[in-house]
């Protein structure tokens, strides 16, 4: 079946999902983002991939790091940025998704950053758009969230060269979370001899292990000899109903302190998309601590925004 983030010929059109995405185009994407990282450490921090080109970010739903870090890419490829704020925008009169983005595209925009709450979203725009057009999916509902997919990956790849001896394990919510999803079908395309995901029955998808983990139910036994930690955010937005006792006790169970860190390897790396919430995911000692790389994994997502929209631009018919 063709994969709709693809052209005819295997090249990345849009970046929806890291699910079916070929290896070698995710090494692309890494490889790219390898070059552009001492982008930032020069005086002028820019090359000019995307001059004369549009970007339009368009965020349905909050975000810090996504949006401001998709616009500090943009820009540092030289485009132009333009980011739509929604809750000043005519969608509040009624106007549609795709009249917004069809009014964008007569303003010739030539690429569409794109947040929604509803899974599915970026999907339905790029099949709605003219083929020039390219779609990045910022986060859609529980679904996808790719650049932070690929961003996470590129982190582990950055402080754990050896991917091909890792053990990852990812704790928390991934029953909501879009984040996991992605990083999940990254790094089993890229190879990673053991991921684990880490939860109470209530948070893990059904048939989870079907994607290639392996489940744990206890932390003790979880983090066990892991080289990386990847804390996950309770997705208190997405749950319908009371799934924890409380989050108190979730903390006692699954929120990470030093004391559950010794039980990985001694340099394992600990890492969160954010937002975080401290004192119930994560307790502040280790957001902080030496083992955190939770800021670096913000800065390289520059570095993997700017390659993703470069090979797109690249790829244009
Ligand atoms: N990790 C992440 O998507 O953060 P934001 O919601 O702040 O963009």
């Amino acid at each position: 079946m063709h994969n709709p983030q693809l052209t005819k010929d295997g090249k990345l059109k849009h970046l929806l999902t890291t699910e079916g995405l070929p290896r070698a185009i995710l090494n692309q994407i890494l490889d790219t983002a390898e070059s552009f990282v001492g982008v930032a450490e020069r005086e002028v921090k820019k090359v000019p991939l995307l001059r004369g080109k549009t970007v339009c970010n368009i965020f349905f739903e909050n975000s810090t790091r996504t949006r401001t870090t998709f616009e500090i890419a943009a820009k540092r490829l030289s485009a132009d940025v333009i980011t739509l704020n929604v809750g000043t925008s005519s969608q509040s009169k009624g106007e549609t998704i795709l009249d917004t983005v069809d009014n964008l595209t007569a303003m010739h925009a030539d690429m569409f950053v794109v947040r929604h709450a509803e899974s599915g979203a970026a999907h339905f725009i790029a099949q709605h758009v003219a083929p020039h057009i390219h779609v990045i999916n910022a986060g859609d509902g529980r679904h996808a969230h790719p650049t932070q997919g690929l961003l996470d990956v590129f982190t582990i790849r950055r402080y754990k060269p050896e991917m091909h001896n890792l053990r990852v394990a990812l704790v928390g919510d991934v029953l909501h979370s879009r984040v996991a999803r992605s990083e999940i079908h990254a790094l089993t395309t890229l190879g990673i001899p053991e991921v684990r995901v880490i939860a109470p029955k209530t948070l893990l998808p059904q048939h989870v292990e079907k994607l290639g983990v392996q489940v744990y139910h206890d932390m003790n036994e979880g983090l066990k000899d892991v080289d990386v930690i990847m804390m996950l955010r309770l997705q208190n937005e997405r749950m319908n109903g009371a799934l924890l006792p409380s989050a108190q006790e979730y903390f006692k169970c699954y929120g990470l302190t030093q004391e559950k860190l010794a039980l990985a390897k001694p340099d394992a790396i600990v890492m969160h998309p954010g937002p975080m919430n401290r004192g119930v995911e994560i307790d502040s000692a280790v957001a902080d601590g030496k083992q955190s790389v939770i800021l670096p994994q913000v800065t390289y997502g520059i570095a993997v925004r700017m390659a993703v929209m470069s090979i797109l631009a690249g790829n244009s018919e």
